[in-house]
């Protein structure tokens, strides 16, 4: 799966940012297909969870910057983005410490489903609309584009 412009929500800062964290899922599912050592593999979630954090943070601050009335529950799913990814961080662990049964790598499937609750149920929808609001309510500072 490659980055397309049609995933763009319309503000370049954000845009930006989704397709970086995009591109290091990416990483961790090559290195997931390969079959990397464990530790090889903790360095790309590492580098995802780290930069998805900092993106995390920043929507928080624009959100409560523009006085978005959903921010609440945005950041509610974004918590649960963040668990999601302890939780890929502690199943590496575990494949790390050999007692791992599927093998010693992230499951395929935890990865599928992180990359479909992130990209499809927030990116795609809830991002989407907190863009719709933030380009109405300040179309001078958002809506360039
Ligand atoms: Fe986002
Ligand atoms: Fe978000």
């Amino acid at each position: 799966m490659k980055w397309d412009s049609s995933f763009a929500i319309g503000i370049e800062a954000i845009d930006n940012q989704h397709q970086q964290i995009f591109e290091h899922l990416l990483a961790i599912e090559n290195s997931v297909a390969k079959r990397d050592p464990w530790h090889i593999q903790r360095f790309f979630v590492t580098q995802m969870s780290d930069y998805m954090k900092f993106h995390l943070a920043v929507e928080e601050a624009l959100m409560e910057i523009i006085r978005y009335p959903e921010y609440a529950g945005h950041c509610a799913s974004h918590a649960k983005l963040m668990d999601q990814i302890a939780e890929l961080e502690k199943q590496l662990e575990t494949a790390g410490s050999g007692r791992n049964p599927a093998g010693r790598q992230i499951p395929a499937e935890s990865l599928v489903g992180f990359f479909e609750e992130w990209f499809v149920r927030h990116v795609l929808s809830r991002d989407r609309e907190f863009a719709v609001y933030a380009k109405e309510e300040f179309p001078a500072l958002l809506g360039r584009r």
